[in-house]
């Protein structure tokens, strides 16, 4: 985790062809990872691939026409997803997401490996551990997501983003999806942990038997 200064991504419009040019050196650059990747079942195993897709975040950040006006609009019932880039061979897709105020993410792990860094506003990312025991997930710790934060992790870590500032936040975010999976098989979506008080009468049997998170939906 880094947070190199703040980049200048509060403008105004791009041209189309500065917008193209600035996608294919995201693409570069995250090819740059997958070559150097030698676990490539799964990437969040190389240390390597890790350097690489810090870079291509970092790519990302200096390119303020990677995202076009349209794709910085918001909506006013959640955030919303725009999508960016798809690797021609459906190794990643780079989505952006816009957060009005007060809006969040649901508690959730990933199916896949994950790498997202914060563009313009800031975001507030909630860590969790699962409670096999008590069925869901118990908030840890909070840190707040600058622009300019470069995260990039496995599948297995437990998070909320929200925005709880009341200006608009924009975030990028490259999956292990193809596109066409991007809004099905990215987010675990994960029941927080029942009280403790009342843990003994409500756990869900099957959470029980698990140390780590059962896959419970595709969001
Ligand atoms: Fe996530």
């Amino acid at each position: 985790m880094n947070s190199p200064a703040e980049p200048a991504f509060l403008c105004a419009a791009y041209a189309v062809e500065d917008h193209a040019a600035a996608v294919a050196r995201l693409h570069a650059a995250l090819e740059i990872a997958f070559d150097a990747c030698t676990t490539p079942a799964d990437p969040s195993q190389c240390p390597a691939f890790a350097r690489g897709m810090r870079g291509a975040l970092a790519v990302a950040l200096a390119e303020p026409a990677l995202i076009l006006a349209g794709q910085r609009e918001g909506s006013s019932e959640r955030y919303r997803r725009h999508l960016i880039a798809a690797d021609p061979a459906g190794r990643y897709t780079v989505v952006a997401l816009v957060w009005q105020p007060g809006q969040a993410s649901p508690v959730h792990a990933h199916h896949t490996w994950c790498g997202f860094t914060v563009l313009e506003g800031a975001l507030t990312e909630t860590l969790y551990a699962w409670e096999a025991t008590r069925g869901g997930a118990d908030a840890v710790r909070e840190h707040l997501r600058a622009p300019g934060t470069v995260s990039f992790g496995g599948g297995g870590g437990i998070h909320r983003l929200s925005n709880d500032s009341d200006a608009k936040a924009v975030s990028l975010h490259v999956y292990g999806v193809d596109a066409a999976r991007i809004a099905t098989h990215v987010n675990n979506v994960l029941p927080l942990a029942t009280p403790a008080q009342c843990a003994t009468r409500e756990v869900n049997s099957d959470a029980r038997a698990h140390d780590a998170p059962p896959r419970i939906a595709h969001g």
